[in-house]
């Protein structure tokens, strides 16, 4: 298998998980590592298995994220698969009011799958979420080390 891991990230947290998420997949095949802004179609065409993360912002993915979903060319995209993830706070940690916000807007990863789903790509795990104890990090401890078996279990699906 081929990996394409790429990410955007206002913080450098997602940055770090796709980080992580990308060495762990380097185990089991030939992994790239791009920024949204620079993966082109050729990366694409060579990945089977594409990883996109996104923050968290407002409920949705950034809108780089999202464009990116609905850019894929379909030509290319026929047998890959998708996995996707977000950074993100966690709502158990929040005061009750943001807690009922947060669970009314949701998250990044989920609107990140839909998308995907929404132009026919296959989809393989459910949306991921990598938990940042403030706005611009850190991540929660042992999240690098989640996301290093999340992405294990991505190369055996
Ligand atoms: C403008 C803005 C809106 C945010 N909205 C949410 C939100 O709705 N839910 C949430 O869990 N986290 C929210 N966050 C926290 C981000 O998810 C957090 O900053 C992000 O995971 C950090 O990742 P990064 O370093 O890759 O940017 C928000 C952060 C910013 C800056």
């Amino acid at each position: 298998m081929k990996y394409l891991v790429t990410y955007d990230s206002a913080y450098g947290n997602t940055a770090r998980i796709a980080d992580v998420i990308s060495s762990s997949l380097s185990e089991y095949g030939k992994t790239a590592m791009k920024q949204l802004e620079d993966v082109t179609d050729k990366d694409v065409k060579h990945a089977d298995l594409i990883v996109i993360g996104s923050p968290t912002q407002g409920g949705r993915p950034t809108g780089p994220t999202l464009q990116f979903i609905e850019a894929l060319p379909a030509k290319v995209m026929r047998g890959k698969k998708i996995a996707v993830f977000d950074t993100r706070f966690d709502m158990e940690a929040q005061k009750f009011g943001l807690r009922i916000l947060m669970r009314t807007i949701g998250y990044a990863a989920t609107k990140m799958a839909s998308a995907a789903k929404r132009r026919g790509w296959d989809v393989i795990s459910r949306p991921m979420g990598f938990i940042v104890n403030d706005t611009k990090g850190p991540l929660r401890d042992g999240e690098t080390e989640r996301a290093a078996r999340w992405a294990s279990d991505l190369a055996h699906v």
